[in-house]
């Protein structure tokens, strides 16, 4: 179900809504988790101000939402959708969707039941018609999520014909999308 309120999307369990600067002490509790960000490609958070910053910056725009869990109206993770400007093989117009939900929510559905609201709005209010994704192939809890909610496995990610790297490693990425 989609709220009528611009840019907030809810759910049985959840809200999507824009991130607020009063959610930084919140992020920084989740987002300082070793065993979040390295996930998805980003640091661990190291401060409640470094937290405030990327509300104030990397949150900051029409296409990122808090998930939000109504029975405790607190943000517990984080999902959006941008123009894909790393180095993916993506069609214009053709966003990348990130997510990560706090671990002592992992496996009760949450970022499934986020990406389903986020791929509906998505579907009913832009002219998007496709989505790309990727993840870890050791982690394979995000894989699950996009096939849950429909994406399509599209193989391994080799960018110009070589092993994607993290800090000078070879790493497997795996693609997926939906259209
Ligand atoms: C990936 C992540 C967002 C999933 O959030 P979540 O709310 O736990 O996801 P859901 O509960 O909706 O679904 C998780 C699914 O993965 C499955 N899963 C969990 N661990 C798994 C594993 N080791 N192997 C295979 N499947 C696994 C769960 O069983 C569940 O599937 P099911 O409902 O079919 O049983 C969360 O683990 C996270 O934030 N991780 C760190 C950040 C991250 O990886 N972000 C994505 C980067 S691409």
């Amino acid at each position: 179900m989609q709220s009528n309120q611009m840019n907030i999307m809810q759910s049985e369990r959840i809200l999507l809504r824009p991130w607020r600067e009063s959610d930084a002490e919140t992020l920084f509790k989740y987002a300082s988790d070793p065993d979040v960000g390295p996930r998805a490609g980003w640091p661990p958070h190291k401060s409640v101000e470094e937290s405030l910053e990327i509300i104030r910056t990397v949150f900051h725009n029409d296409t990122t939402w808090a998930i939000v869990l109504k029975a405790t109206d607190e943000p517990i993770g984080c999902i959006g959708y941008l123009p894909c400007d790393i180095d993916l093989p993506s069609r214009e117009d053709e966003p990348l969707v990130g997510y990560w939900v706090a671990k002592p929510y992992w496996n009760q559905g949450i970022c499934t039941e986020a990406l389903q609201l986020l791929i509906a709005q998505i579907r009913e209010s832009t002219c998007i018609r496709s989505l790309i994704s990727s993840h870890y192939l050791d982690n394979p809890a995000s894989g699950q999520v996009m096939l849950k909610c429909g994406f399509v496995p599209m193989g391994d990610l080799h960018p110009n014909g070589t092993p994607y790297t993290v800090d000078g490693k070879a790493v497997r990425v795996l693609r997926l999308e939906i259209s």
